[in-house]
C-alpha cells in the first residue's frame, strides 16, 4: 500500500494510560466513519487517524491536517469536516475553525 499524501487527525482524548479524558471524544461520535467516507468521495489521498489528547482541550474537539500543519478547533458537527475538507481541495484553510 502507498504511504498517503495527508493525514488527517481527530483527537479522540486517549490516554497513555487509563480511560480517555477531555471533550473531544465526547463530541465527536461517528466522525471518523464520516471522515473517511468524505475522502473517499472526495477522492483524496489521505489516512484517517485517531490521536491521543492534542493538549487543546480548550479548543476542542481539535482536528490536525499534515503535512499542512493546520490545526482547526471546536470540529463539532460534519458541517465543520465538510467546511474544512472544502478548504482542504481548495488549498487554504478554513479560518474560521483555525486554531491560533
Ligand atoms: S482531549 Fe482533545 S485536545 Fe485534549
Amino acid at each position: 500500500m502507498a504511504i498517503p499524501q495527508r493525514m488527517i487527525i481527530c483527537c479522540q482524548s486517549f490516554r497513555a494510560a487509563g480511560e480517555p479524558k477531555g471533550i473531544c471524544h465526547k463530541q465527536t461520535d461517528g466522525f471518523l466513519q464520516y471522515i473517511e467516507e468524505e475522502i473517499l468521495d472526495r477522492g483524496m489521498d489521505a489516512l484517517v487517524v485517531g490521536s491521543t489528547c492534542l493538549k487543546q482541550c480548550e479548543s476542542g474537539p481539535m482536528m490536525v491536517i499534515q503535512p499542512e500543519n493546520w490545526w482547526f478547533k471546536g470540529v463539532n458537527s460534519e458541517e465543520a469536516i465538510d467546511t474544512i475538507l472544502d478548504g482542504l481541495e481548495d488549498g487554504e484553510p478554513a479560518a474560521e475553525y483555525l486554531a491560533s
